[in-house]
């Protein structure tokens, strides 16, 4: 449909049609029979609402949904399709490593990949929408949604957002296999006080600018169709009713011009965040700061029309907002085809296919972390060792992430099944404890199930002795520990990120029975590692990595891959530490060791200020040594280019890659400046003994900043380029920035 049928579409519905569309009901409107009644009707909403809201979320599956658009377009007085949508953030039924995993590739292109096979197998399921990608930038891993991020770093998450909006939009959401991206949750939702689950967020405007909104931008400016606001305050005005931060922020400068969707119950939170009275205030906040689509209460539904009326909201508004909806449905091709996609067959052919199943298998192995690797006890040997697959997670299929409850869990490949298919008939596997311990209770959220000990308390010593005894025989043990999916994700904040106790203390029967442990580690966040690491020779984080995790950690445990990770977020010493990330301050008293009097300078006087592993850290199954770091010239010139220059030999004996890291440091400008920021990064594959020269390109937009005059702009004077495989490199050069 062109605009102009678009505008005379909009010009021929009443009122209450237009403020439907901007109604969002929960999936259990739409459950069988007419569930216009039941929890919904509790919510406020009216058969009507039920029966005519623009869009609902969380349903999915061919048949059901033509089945409800069938009869949802029967009640449609001008034959508006429903907008289906639903939380896709690392693949629909074949399941991908939790995003924050992905982040650890350091390839947005495979995240790429991963969203476009989900998009392809969601669409074919009937999806038009995916609230993904997440693009809030995380440094307190105390917050549970760490693990939908990319990470800590402003620069790596607008590359991934980037690239997962164009694996799921393509060129065009109307073809087939494409879905309309939502970028979230706008803004600065990852930075709550405390870590603590929708606390506020009190950030400078100069930080926001500077460290969290990069990543929307690049999603925005990737074409993401639909931004979603966020649960937090900012400035102590909620997002969802901030004015300045949805129009002039992310509508006037950053040029979004889609469809803006509330979190769930956002817009009825105004009231409990106490800067509205009721819902009626609520609805008139949002309408304001441009909220096309309220998910989930009936603020809009119960108020919009009075206050239309009562000349309180203009009608422009509510058009404004519908013809945006309209757009989008529009732009999915849903008037033509209120299908979309959505075909049975196409379904059946292409969920877990062998082809998204491999797709899966690599992206796990170019995740997986190895933190540590003392004797060089990875990769295991390929025969004649005893090994045994000791922990909750040595024979376990709930290995996905807290946001992957379409998928099916028994689709899932255990390293139990992964390491047989192998041939080790001699390895062994014993549980020893359970994920969750006795009496405690992990509510899943949405359609996720819930986590709870699956052993009797009779089982636990026994599996624990089993466990022990099973060590003592074997030459190595790979100890399976780690969080329950569950206890990361949404509402999931921890207020000690360790490995579950009882988990700690069949590491620690283990280890004291047998030396050589590899510890493979499943988790959500950065935890606090210093005993795993003190009792395990190599530690592996494989996160939550998804429908391939057995295979993945197979072909990584016996060097059939290499671990391709390197930390999208600093694993930190300990909770205290938190938040703790690489690009911080120097502070005016910035640690010196070599000084006599160690007393006054910005640290701690019980820990180090390190974190225990740092951002852009992972150990290969090789190593790898770095010429010196050359620079093309010591001046850069305004609009001028320096090229960074490296070489990277391949001192070890396998074959291996290594993602070379490029930081910069502005010495001084005119606010305080990072020590260093990650400016670039590439993956080299070499050759035991090969050697190549890594190059990148140094450009004065490379050191802009929001200056001491809020301008977006570089600054002269002297900096530092550093190359190296983390973000502790010192291998560095010093260059002049001088644009006159
Ligand atoms: C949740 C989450 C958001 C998700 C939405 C729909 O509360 O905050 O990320 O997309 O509701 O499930």
């Amino acid at each position: 449909m062109d605009q102009r049928k678009l505008q005379e579409l909009l010009d021929d519905m009443s009122l209450e049609e237009k403020i439907s569309q901007m109604l969002q009901l929960p999936s259990d409107a739409y459950a069988e029979g007419n569930a216009a009644t039941g929890p919904v009707q509790g919510m406020g909403f009216t058969r009507e609402n039920v029966e005519q809201a623009g869009s609902t979320l969380s349903l999915i599956g061919a048949e059901k949904l033509k089945r409800i658009q069938d009869e949802y377009l029967k009640t449609q007085p001008h034959r508006i399709p429903l907008l289906f949508m639903a939380d896709i953030i690392n693949g629909y039924r074949t399941v991908f490593p939790i995003p924050l995993a992905q982040g650890c590739t350091f390839e947005p292109e495979t995240a790429k990949r991963a969203a476009q096979i989900a998009a392809r197998e969601s669409a074919a399921a009937g999806l038009h929408v995916t609230f993904s990608p997440m693009v809030d930038l995380v440094r307190d891993a105390r917050w549970g949604r760490v693990m939908e991020s990319t990470g800590e770093d402003a620069y790596l998450n607008g590359l991934f957002g980037k690239a997962m909006v164009e694996g799921y939009q393509g060129e065009n959401i109307g073809e087939k296999g494409r879905i309309a991206a939502c970028v979230k949750h706008f803004a600065a939702y990852g930075s709550p006080t405390a870590g603590r689950e929708y606390n506020n967020v009190e950030l400078s405007e100069r930080t926001l600018r500077e460290d969290y909104l990069p990543g929307y931008q690049k999603a925005i400016e990737a074409g993401s169709e639909l931004v979603m606001t966020s649960f937090n305050t900012l400035n102590r005005i909620p997002s969802t009713g901030n004015k300045w931060l949805m129009r002039e922020i992310l509508r006037g400068e950053m040029g979004f011009d889609g469809v803006l969707i509330s979190d769930w119950g956002a817009v009825h939170e105004l009231v409990c965040h106490s800067i509205a009275e009721d819902d009626g205030e609520a609805a008139q906040l949002a309408i304001e700061a441009g909220v096309d689509i309220e998910m989930c209460t009936a603020a809009y539904g119960k108020h919009l029309k009075r206050l239309v009326e009562e000349k309180r909201v203009p009608v422009k508004l509510i058009d404004e907002a519908v013809l945006r909806i309209l757009e989008l449905k529009n732009k999915l091709g849903l008037f033509e085809n209120p299908y979309k996609d959505a075909d049975p067959e196409e379904e059946r052919r292409l969920l877990l296919c062998r082809e998204h199943r491999s797709a899966a298998r690599e992206t796990a192995a170019k995740s997986f972390v190895l933190l540590q690797n003392r004797e060089g006890l990875l990769p295991l040997q390929k025969q004649g060792k005893r090994l045994a697959f000791i922990g909750p997670y040595a024979d376990n299929r709930h290995t996905n992430g807290m946001w992957s409850f379409f998928a099916d869990t028994d689709d899932n490949v255990t390293i139990r099944e992964a390491v047989c298919e192998r041939g080790y008939a001699d390895a062994v596997f014993e549980t020893g404890c359970p994920v969750v311990a006795l009496g405690m209770y992990l509510y899943g959220l949405g359609g996720g199930e819930a986590g709870s000990c699956d052993m009797a308390e009779e089982e636990i010593q026994e599996a624990f002795d089993a466990a022990v005894r099973a060590a003592k025989e074997a030459d190595t043990v790979i100890l399976c520990i780690g969080e329950h999916p569950n206890q990361s994700g949404e509402a999931s904040s921890r207020a000690e990120i360790t490995v579950p106790e009882y988990q700690l203390r069949l590491l620690e029967a283990v280890s004291g029975v047998n030396p050589n442990v590899v510890t493979v580690l499943f988790s959500g966040r950065p935890l606090d590692l210093r005993r795993v690491c003190s009792l395990s020779k190599a530690v592996l984080a494989v996160w939550f990595p998804g429908t391939e995790t057995g295979h993945a950690v197979a072909d990584v445990l016996f060097g059939d891959r290499e671990p391709g990770g390197r930390l999208s977020m600093s694993f930190p010493y300990c909770t205290g530490q938190v938040p703790v990330f690489y690009n911080e301050f120097p502070t005016g008293r910035p640690f010196d060791r070599s000084a006599a009097d160690q007393k006054c300078f910005s640290r701690y006087i019980d820990i180090p200020n390190e974190p225990l592993f740092p951002f852009g850290y992972g150990l290969t199954y090789t190593e790898f040594s770095y010429g010196k770091l050359r620079l093309s010239a010591g001046t850069l010139e305004k609009d001028g280019e320096l090229l960074a220059e490296v070489e990277v030999r391949n001192t070890g004996e396998r074959p291996g890659s290594e993602v070379v890291q490029l930081y910069i440091r502005d010495m001084a400008g005119s606010v305080v400046r990072p020590v260093r920021e990650l400016k670039g990064f590439k993956r080299v594959y070499l050759e035991p003994g090969e050697q190549k020269t890594v190059t990148f390109s140094i450009r004065p937009e490379m050191l802009r900043f929001w200056t001491i005059d809020m301008q977006f702009s570089a600054e002269p004077g002297t900096f530092w380029a550093f190359a190296g495989g983390d973000s502790t490199a010192q291998n560095g050069a010093e260059f002049t920035y001088a644009p006159a």
